[in-house]
């Protein structure tokens, strides 16, 4: 079996999530597409880079990010650093010929976006973009619902991602808040998951109109570099510096297959942890999900008898996407590592079958198209094209 060397960048909560999954994907995929090696991890300090390697099982260490890139060895770079770094990183991984697998969002905006997608297509490597929440299996069994036609032609999507983490004024001006490093604010962080999604399910969009608002417009200096996602609360005397991106994002969608829809994100919303819900309504029947059940997909057929209509709760398990190769009992639970786990299975199944991955650079682009149409939008109070071709 083929061993991949997989390159690391980034010791942060993702590159706790993406080792887990390197570790644990040929545990429920086997015979497992590719073994990973966990064989290099970059950090910003020797000291951060060495203590990742140790924790999540890699090899060797660096606090110098082109040196994972120029090691001959390695097969795969995965950019796991904050969003300002994707496109020179990518890049920089492309003409080295390595396989690229990037967090979401591609980039800070659609022009760097361009710049990876053209040097990916140049370099001729796989590239995967980490949209994990299209691979919990209840999305991925809408999916199949929709495609063969259960629901009819699609006319309403309903999307929302509402958390609650940075709710509290006091949470750190982390680079999540900061436009030179982030790119977005709610929009690119968590609105870009529900974005990947409605493309996934409904189609690509046609244009937008847009609502973007900064509610809490300066939050206490953080020290460090690691993110902890407002865990760590600052005080009323700890200096303040700006907001500069947006923490809530609602917009209307227009797809081009004539669907209509909705996406709301946001940060403020109370009691919302990591709330994504959507609802589909087809010419023949409906379909809804909620990460916070994420087992279970309720969907309503309108051809049932009229006495026995109405919403079926299926929960997933091995008779439905995915499936052998996760738990074997329906219900045993799927969580946020096993997104993970199926990702990292989709994308060294795609390089080892020479298929093609997905999202890819090339979905990336175009969700950073419609960012760009949202801010847009926002600014002018018009609606939006997105010029998604
Ligand atoms: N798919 C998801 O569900 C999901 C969830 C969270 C974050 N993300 C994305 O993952 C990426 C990283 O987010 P995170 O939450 O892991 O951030 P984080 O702040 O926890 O970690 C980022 C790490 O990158 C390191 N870093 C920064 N610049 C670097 C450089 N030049 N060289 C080497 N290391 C550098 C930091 O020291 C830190 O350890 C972002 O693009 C984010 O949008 C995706």
């Amino acid at each position: 079996m083929k061993e991949y060397n997989v390159g690391l960048i980034g010791a942060g909560f993702m590159a706790r999530a993406h080792s887990i999954a390197y570790a644990g994907m040929p545990m429920f995929f086997w015979p497992a597409p590719g073994i990973p090696v966990k064989s290099i991890i970059a950090d910003l300090t020797e000291e951060s880079a060495k203590d990742a390697a140790i924790r999540f099982g890699f090899s060797r260490s660096t606090s110098d990010w082109h040196k994972v890139i120029e090691d001959d060895g390695v097969d795969i770079v995965d950019i796991c650093t904050p969003n300002n770094m994707h496109q020179e990183m990518a890049v920089a991984a492309a003409q080295a010929g390595k396989h690229i697998f990037c967090e979401k969002p591609i980039a800070r905006n659609a022009e760097e976006a361009k710049v990876m997608l053209d040097a990916v297509k140049k370099a001729g490597v796989k590239n995967m973009l980490a949209f994990n929440y299209r691979r919990t299996p209840a999305i991925a069994l809408a999916k199949k619902y929709i495609e063969e036609g259960s629901i009819g032609r699609i006319l309403n999507f309903r999307g929302t991602y509402l958390q609650d983490w940075s709710a509290d004024p006091n949470s750190p001006l982390s680079w999540r808040f900061q436009k030179s490093i982030a790119g977005s604010g709610t929009l690119g962080d968590i609105g870009t998951h529900v974005i990947d999604i409605a493309r996934y399910l409904v189609g690509e969009f046609d244009e937008v109109f847009a609502s973007l608002k900064t509610y809490i417009t300066e939050r206490p200096v953080q020290t460090g570099a690691i993110d902890k996602l407002g865990t760590v609360k600052g005080t009323s005397d700890v200096p303040k510096a700006p907001v500069d991106v947006d923490d809530e994002a609602s917009f209307m969608i227009r797809f081009k297959n004539g669907a209509f829809g909705s996406i709301e994100a946001t940060r403020n919303g109370w009691g919302r942890n990591n709330f994504i819900t959507l609802e589909i309504h087809g010419e023949k029947g409906s379909i809804y999900f909620n990460y916070e059940r994420r087992d279970e997909l309720q969907v309503y057929f309108a051809d049932d008898p009229g006495d026995r209509r109405g919403f079926r709760t299926v929960y997933t398990g091995p008779a439905h996407p995915y499936g052998e190769g996760l738990w074997p009992i329906p219900a045993l639970g799927i969580g946020y590592t096993e997104t993970k786990i199926i990702e990292c299975y989709d994308f060294f199944k795609a390089i080892a079958e020479n298929a093609e991955t997905s999202p890819n650079f090339e979905d990336g682009y175009h969700i950073a198209l419609i960012c760009d149409a949202i801010v847009a939008s926002s600014a002018s109070d018009r609606w939006q094209k997105t010029n998604c071709v």
